[in-house]
């Protein structure tokens, strides 16, 4: 549908109709050559910055898909690149594709839940996450941001892109929330549930939810080129002398 290589709509649908995990199962191969994917122009710019404030011992890109951010965020680990993804296809292919990643960490990559995951506190020095926020429920998202603080150590850094909600004025705020309304009608319907909604984790918001539980919260604005140059990159930095 989005390019010669890519699923058909009679693929996407199967995916809508399946479940998240499922969904992306079914996607896997062919996820690389959809709009769904982050850009490398975003990823790459969101690693150089992030490598202005210095290496980590460990990173962690969660909900990593196929493995984009982690081609990026690997020459930033000096000991362990991890990714973690609910969909066993996506981490297969993220395997495949990460074969020749740039870097030398050791990369190992977990299935699991980006609001439990297996960590320790304090554990990690780095945390992404890109693309994903729409898989997040909007009620679920203080527990997710309480679990990315508690598994970074103190003075780590959870590093996302998102942008501003959009004016009432905008259409695609229009069409974003007509999708939404299609998905909840969707969801009542039809289990499991497919969980992808879009509006969400964004400005103010995000900021005020990472502020919350502790963080100290840098939004950079003007980073990204066009046509991403209404996206902002999300530096939340836990406070040194934060407890572990
Ligand atoms: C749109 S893809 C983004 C992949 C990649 N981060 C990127 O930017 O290209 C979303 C990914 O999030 C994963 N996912 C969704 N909900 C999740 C959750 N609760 N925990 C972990 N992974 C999740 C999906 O399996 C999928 O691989």
């Amino acid at each position: 549908m989005f390019h010669p290589d890519g699923p058909s709509l009679r693929e996407l649908t199967e995916q809508a109709l399946s479940g998240t995990d499922a969904g992306y199962d079914l996607l896997a191969a062919k996820f690389d050559v959809t709009p769904f994917r982050t850009p490398d122009a975003i990823l790459e710019r969101a690693a150089e910055i992030t490598r202005a404030g210095g290496t980590v011992r460990r990173g962690l890109d969660l909900c990593c898909g196929t493995g984009a951010g982690l081609r990026w965020f690997r020459p930033l680990c000096t000991e362990r690149a991890l990714g973690l993804d609910r969909s066993r296809g996506m981490l297969e292919e993220a395997a495949r594709r990460l074969a020749d990643a740039p870097g030398a960490a050791p990369i190992t990559l977990m299935q699991g839940d980006a609001l439990e995951t297996p960590f320790r506190d304090g554990q990690l020095g780095l945390v992404t996450c890109f693309g994903a926020f729409g898989h997040i429920l909007e009620t679920d998202e203080p527990r997710f941001v309480r679990e990315i603080y508690r598994i970074l150590e103190p003075g780590g850094r959870f590093v996302f892109v998102t942008s501003e909600r959009p004016p009432v004025t905008s259409p695609g705020l229009w069409i974003a929330k007509g999708f939404n309304a299609v998905m909840r009608v969707r969801n009542a319907l039809l289990k499991p549930e497919f969980i992808m909604y879009y509006l969400t984790f964004m400005l103010p918001g995000a900021r005020w939810l990472c502020e919350a539980v502790g963080f100290d919260v840098e939004v950079k604005s003007g980073v990204f080129d066009k046509p991403f140059h209404r996206a902002k990159l999300v530096i939340a930095t836990k406070p040194a002398g934060a407890k572990r």
